[in-house]
């Protein structure tokens, strides 16, 4: 969930940090892996060119590519802005806006990145049906997919939806004690903080069998655990329908029904459906909706993710002079987040828990309607 990779290596203290930045996103897969159909599976395996499972496990693990777009953000610098998304007018924490007037940052982001890799998966499931692919398409879909995986992730952290000091990343913080910045605090401190207090009676396994199944003897299992059983199978269930559906786009009783049998043309054509100016348009349809996913994860940040303190005297003054960094002045100390009133208040509304398990659920939503047999 980084905007940059670690370029320096300083021993195995960085190197364990680095592994729990990683936690978010294998979570959220593997969430997505203990809700796929088994249909879907196959083909998922053989695109991602990976066929060899233990005994009693499932085939392959989404969990496994990850964090692959992120190891590739130096080399595939395109695919640098395809993380995160931010509008011209939004500045949190006082002004909110997906986007304003002035419409995003770039032309490209997370929005329409979701959406070309999952088009470009579904031009593979068509070619596939159709009996003819060659290494290339097979190469292009291995790539498609890890992105899809990780931007999901991505969706799901508020930070990666405003441009603001990208994303944070440019405002030092502290987290207990140590120095760090905003948009690290929520991909890797109350992340690392949730999985340290996971209550003990999750280290064992649930009777769910899925669950298990599914899980690969991380340090993380048991959060995960806990997110499935409290979460996705208790408080959430009655909300899981709203959180997978897409608002579609209202076809008129008129529509030439005869020609829309095909779920691909019904996209297509649904699109034109939908007016120039909105924001959905070109990203969303009726099963992948980025857009509105994102709108409704994006005021979080002006009602919380950041910290009102940052932009109030005296801090304030200290901030984003000149560079758009936010340095403290000399004279305070960074603003600690790991406090009752910042860390607490998101961990009792269970916001992390709720956004990795809404990127999980959404994630097998869509890989199912690409791969699985008899669904949708
Ligand atoms: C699949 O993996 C094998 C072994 O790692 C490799 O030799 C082969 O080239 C891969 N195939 C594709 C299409 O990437
Ligand atoms: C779409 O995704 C493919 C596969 O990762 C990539 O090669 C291509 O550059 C992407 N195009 C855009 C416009 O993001
Ligand atoms: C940094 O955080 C770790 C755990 O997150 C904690 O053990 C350590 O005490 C913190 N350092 C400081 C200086 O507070």
């Amino acid at each position: 969930m980084r905007f940059l990779p670690h370029l320096i290596f300083l021993g195995t203290l960085v190197s364990s940090a680095l592994a729990w930045d990683e936690a978010g996103h294998e979570i959220v897969a593997t969430i997505a892996q203990i809700h796929l159909h088994p249909s879907a599976l196959p083909t998922i395996c053989s695109i991602l060119n990976d066929t060899s499972p233990s005994p009693g496990k499932p085939l392959c693990h989404l969990a496994s590519v990850a964090t692959w777009a992120d190891s590739v953000r130096l080399e595939k610098r395109w695919s640098a802005p395809l993380h995160f998304v931010g509008a011209v007018d939004d500045h949190p924490s006082k002004t909110c806006l997906f986007p304003g007037k002035q419409g995003w940052e770039q032309n490209r982001n997370i929005l329409n990145g979701m959406r070309n890799v999952t088009n470009l998966l579904g031009d593979f499931v068509k070619k596939q049906r159709g009996g003819i692919i060659v290494r290339e398409d097979m190469e292009l879909a291995n790539e498609a997919l890890k992105f899809l995986i990780h931007f999901l992730g991505d969706l799901h952290q508020p930070l990666h939806l405003t441009g603001r000091n990208r994303g944070g990343n440019d405002v030092k913080v502290l987290f207990n004690g140590n120095q760090t910045n905003l948009h690290k605090v929520w991909d890797k401190f109350l992340v690392e903080k949730a999985i340290r207090t996971t209550p003990p009676k999750y280290n064992y396994p649930l009777a769910d069998k899925r669950v298990e199944y599914s899980l690969r003897g991380t340090y993380y299992d048991r959060y995960i655990r806990q997110i499935v059983a409290e979460g996705i199978l208790d408080s959430w269930k009655h909300e899981i329908p709203d959180w997978l559906s897409c608002p579609r786009p209202k076809i008129s009783k008129d529509a030439p029904l005869a020609q829309m049998t095909e779920r691909q043309s019904i996209l297509s054509w649904a699109q034109w459906l939908v007016p120039d100016n909105d924001p959905s348009k070109g990203t969303d349809d009726a099963v992948l909706c980025p857009y509105t996913w994102a709108k409704k994860i994006h005021p979080l940040n002006c009602e919380l993710a950041w910290p009102k303190e940052l932009d109030q005297e005296p801090r304030q003054r200290s901030v984003e002079i000149e560079t758009g960094r936010m340095f403290p002045r000399s004279d305070f100390e960074e603003l600690e987040l790991d406090t009752p009133k910042y860390a607490g208040v998101i961990a009792e509304r269970k916001l992390v828990e709720m956004m990795l398990a809404q990127g999980g659920v959404r994630l097998a939503n869509a890989l199912n309607s690409l791969f699985a047999e008899d669904v949708v």
